[in-house]
C-alpha cells in the first residue's frame, strides 16, 4: 500500500504531529543547547545520547546511530511498517485517511487485498475444521506423534487439506468467491485450462502476519512423498522474502531481549510449546535483508537455531552477516550433529535447550570455529592460512580486550607470535579503511553512503555534496543558489542526489522548503535514516555565499575531473588504433581542451574550504 501515500499527505500528517510531543510520550527529554536530550529507547544506556531536534523535526542517537523522523520513530517503537505508522499518526491527529489517499486504483487494490485476506482466513478455518473431523484423523495423530498438544495446534491454527482436487475450490466457490481471486490467492492453481486445489493431503500451517492476517500457507506431507513442504506462491498479500513465520505471536509493546531464528515451521511450533515464545522462521530460504530489518524492529539480539548440519554453509554465514549489518547482535546456538531444534527439545527438554542457548557462540567465535574445522594444524601452510583468515575475522572485533583474548588463543593454536598477529590485523585494518570508501559505491558509481562513516574520512567532494544537500533542504534561499548550477548527475552519492531531486521538485511546485518537509517525501526507513545523518552533520562557515560557491566548485571540479579521465581514455584508445583522422577524435580533443580550461577556471580563487 506504500506507493499510494502521497508526499503531500505524509507532510500534512507530519506537520500535525510534532516530533517532540510524540517522542515525549516514550522518552523523557531535557533541553540542552539547540535540541533536547534523553535516554535512547533503541539501545540501553546510562547517559543520554539521544537527541531530538525541533527545528529539523528529527531524532538522532550519538550512541547507536539510530536516526529518523516522526514516522520512523513510530515504526521502530510501535513495530509498524511505514504506511501503518502514517496511519497511526494520522488517526492520532484526527485526520481522515481514505479521502486523501484514495485514488481509484488504491481502492481497487485494497479491495483485492482485503478479499484475498478473507479467502485465506476462510481457507484456514476450513482446513482446521477438516483436521478435527474424521477426515483429519490420520493427520491429527501425526501431529500428536510429533509431540504437539491441542493448545499449540490451536494457537498456530494448524489444519489439514484433504485428499482430492477440488475440495477447497468448491467450498470457497460456494461461499461466493470468484475463481480468479482464488487463483490469485494461491489456494487454487490454474494449469492448462484447469483449476484445482494447490494443497492436497497435507498438514496446513497458516502463515499469519502481525495483525492477524492470514497471508499464505505451508503444507507438509504426512508420508514420505515429495516435496516435503509446499508453500503458497507469492501473491498480492504474500511475499516470502519479507515474511517471518511466527512473527504474529511475538508480543508487541514490551522490550524483547532476543528472538530465536529457526529454519522450519516445526522448530517454531515446538519451541513455542516448550516456552520459548519469541521465535520465528525464515521459510526455507536464506535470510534476506528485509527480514533482518523487520527483526530489528522487534529486538536487538537474535539467536540462530539452525540444524546441526546446515550451519556453517556459506549462505548461512552471509545471512548472519546481514543480521549483524542490520544492527542486531548475533548469537549462534550449536546443536548436536544432524539434529534440529525440534528434535533436540523433544529428546532432551527445555532445560537442555536453555543450556545450549547460554553456551551460544558470538558471531566471531562461531566463524572462527567454522574456520578451524577446515584446516589441519599439523600442516604449516594450513596454519598460515588459518591465521590469515582468522585475522580478517578479528578486524571486526572492536573491543581491544576481547581482541586480545582471541589473539592469545590464536598464538597458541598457530604458533605465530601475538605481536605478529597484531601487526597483521593492523595491516588489514589500514587496508579496509582505504577500501572503506570504495566499498560504498553502487553500480552507478555513486556512494551508497553507509552511515557511521566518520565524515572526516570522506573525500572532499563527497563532504561538499553533503553540505550542499543539507543547505538546499534547509532553506529556499540556499536552494535557489544551488539548483540550476548543478544537476542530479553531479552528485556521486545516490542519497544526496535524491535530496537534490526532492528539493528541486518542491521548488517547481512552489512549495515551501524545509528539512522536515523534504523528509516527508521519502518512505524508505533506511533512506530517511541516511538523510538524517547527513542533515545532522555540523556545518561551519563564515560567509554562506562563499561557502556554497566553494562547495559547488568542488563538486563541479570533481565531475569535470571524472569526465576528463573518461575523455582521456577514449582519446588514448583512438590513438592506439591509429584513427586520429576521424571527426570523433577531433571532438574529443576539443572537449578535453574545454574541460581543462573549465577546471582551471574553477580552481582559481578556490581556497581550501574543508
Ligand atoms: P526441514 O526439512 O528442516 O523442516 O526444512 P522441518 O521444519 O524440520 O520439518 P519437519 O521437522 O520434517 O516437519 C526447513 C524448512 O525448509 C522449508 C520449510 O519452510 C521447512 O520448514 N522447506 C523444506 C520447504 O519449503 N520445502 C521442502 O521441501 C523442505
Ligand atoms: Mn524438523
Amino acid at each position: 500500500m506504500g506507493i499510494f501515500l502521497s508526499g503531500d499527505f505524509i507532510e500534512e500528517v507530519r506537520s500535525r504531529n510534532d516530533i517532540v510531543d510524540i517522542i515525549s510520550e516514550y522518552v523523557s527529554l531535557k533541553p540542552s543547547g539547540k535540541g533536547l536530550f534523553g535516554l535512547c529507547p533503541f539501545h540501553s544506556e546510562k547517559t543520554p545520547s539521544f537527541n531530538v531536534s525541533p527545528d529539523k523535526q528529527v531524532y538522532y542517537c550519538f550512541g547507536c546511530g539510530a536516526g529518523g523522523n516522526v514516522f520512523t520513530f513510530i515504526m521502530a517503537i510501535e513495530k509498524l511498517d511505514f504506511p501503518e505508522a502514517v496511519k497511526y499518526l494520522a488517526e492520532k491527529a484526527g485526520m481522515a485517511l481514505p479521502d486523501t489517499m484514495d485514488s481509484r486504483e488504491y481502492a481497487l487494490h485494497k479491495d483485492k487485498r482485503d478479499k484475498i485476506h478473507e479467502i485465506n482466513r476462510e481457507a484456514a478455518k476450513y482446513y482446521r475444521k477438516v483436521l478435527l473431523s474424521p477426515w483429519g484423523e490420520k493427520a491429527l495423530s501425526y501431529l500428536k506423534s510429533r509431540g504437539l498438544d491441542d493448545r499449540t495446534i490451536k494457537i498456530f491454527g494448524i489444519g489439514f487439506a484433504p485428499e482430492g482436487w477440488d475440495n477447497i475450490k468448491n467450498y470457497l466457490s460456494d461461499k461466493g468467491y470468484e475463481e480468479e481471486l482464488l487463483i490469485q490467492s494461491g489456494i487454487v492453481v490454474e494449469s492448462k485450462g484447469r483449476t484445482y486445489d494447490r494443497f492436497r493431503n497435507r498438514i496446513m500451517y497458516p502463515i499469519i502476519r502481525p495483525g492477524g492476517y492470514v497471508i499464505g500457507f505451508g503444507g507438509r506431507v504426512i508420508d514420505d512423498s515429495l516435496p516435503k513442504y509446499l508453500n503458497s506462491s507469492d501473491s498480492p498479500v504474500f511475499n516470502k522474502s519479507s515474511t517471518l513465520y511466527g512473527l504474529n505471536l511475538i508480543k508487541r509493546g514490551q522490550p524483547i531481549e532476543h528472538v530465536i531464528i529457526t529454519e522450519g515451521y516445526m522448530d517454531v511450533i515446538t519451541l513455542y510449546q516448550y516456552g520459548f515464545k519469541n521465535v520465528v522462521a525464515s521459510l526455507g530460504t536464506a535470510l534476506t535483508q528485509q527480514q533482518a530489518r523487520l527483526l530489528r524492529r522487534y529486538t536487538g539480539e537474535v539467536y540462530i537455531a539452525y540444524d546441526g548440519d546446515k550451519s556453517g554453509q556459506q549462505a548461512t554465514l552471509r545471512g548472519l552477516d546481514m543480521l549483524q549489518n542490520a544492527g542486531l547482535k548475533v548469537k549462534v546456538i550449536c546443536f548436536p550433529e544432524g539434529m534440529d531444534p525440534d528434535q533436540v527439545l523433544r529428546k532432551f527438554g527445555s532445560r537442555y535447550f536453555k543450556e545450549l542457548m547460554d553456551n551460544a557462540l558470538s558471531l566471531v567465535d562461531y566463524k572462527l570455529d567454522q574456520l578451524r574445522k577446515q584446516y589441519n594444524f599439523d600442516n604449516v601452510d594450513d596454519r598460515t592460512n588459518y591465521a590469515t583468515e582468522a585475522a580478517k575475522i578479528l578486524t571486526k572485533v572492536q573491543n581491544l580486550l576481547e581482541r586480545d583474548v582471541h589473539i592469545r588463543r590464536l598464538e597458541t593454536q598457530t604458533g605465530f607470535s601475538a605481536r605478529l598477529l597484531y601487526r597483521q590485523i593492523e595491516l588489514l585494518e589500514a587496508k579496509n579503511r582505504q577500501d572503506g570508501v570504495k566499498k560504498h559505491i553502487d553500480g552507478n558509481n555513486r556512494y551508497t553512503g553507509r552511515n557511521r562513516i566518520n565524515i572526516e574520512i570522506l573525500p572532499v567532494h563527497i563532504k561538499a555534496e553533503r553540505y550542499l544537500a543539507t543547505l538546499m533542504a534547509t532553506d529556499e534561499d540556499y536552494a535557489k543558489k544551488i539548483v540550476g548550477r548543478i544537476n542530479t548527475e553531479y552528485f556521486e552519492e545516490s542519497i544526496t542526489a535524491e535530496i537534490y531531486e526532492i528539493v528541486s521538485g518542491l521548488m517547481k511546485t512552489g512549495k515551501e522548503i524545509s528539512i522536515p518537509r523534504v523528509l516527508s517525501y521519502v518512505q524508505d526507513q533506511s533512506k530517511i535514516q541516511q538523510m538524517v545523518e547527513i542533515f545532522e552533520q555540523p556545518i561551519e562557515y563564515d560567509n554562506i555565499d562563499k561557502f556554497i560557491s566553494d562547495c559547488l566548485k568542488e563538486v563541479i571540479c570533481n565531475r569535470l575531473e571524472k569526465r576528463r579521465q573518461e575523455v582521456k581514455e577514449l582519446i588514448e584508445q583512438i590513438e592506439r588504433e591509429g584513427n586520429q583522422r576521424t571527426e570523433r577524435y577531433n571532438t574529443l580533443v576539443n572537449e578535453m581542451a574545454a574541460i581543462i580550461q573549465k577546471i582551471n577556471m574553477n580552481r582559481q580563487g578556490k581556497e581550501g574550504i574543508m
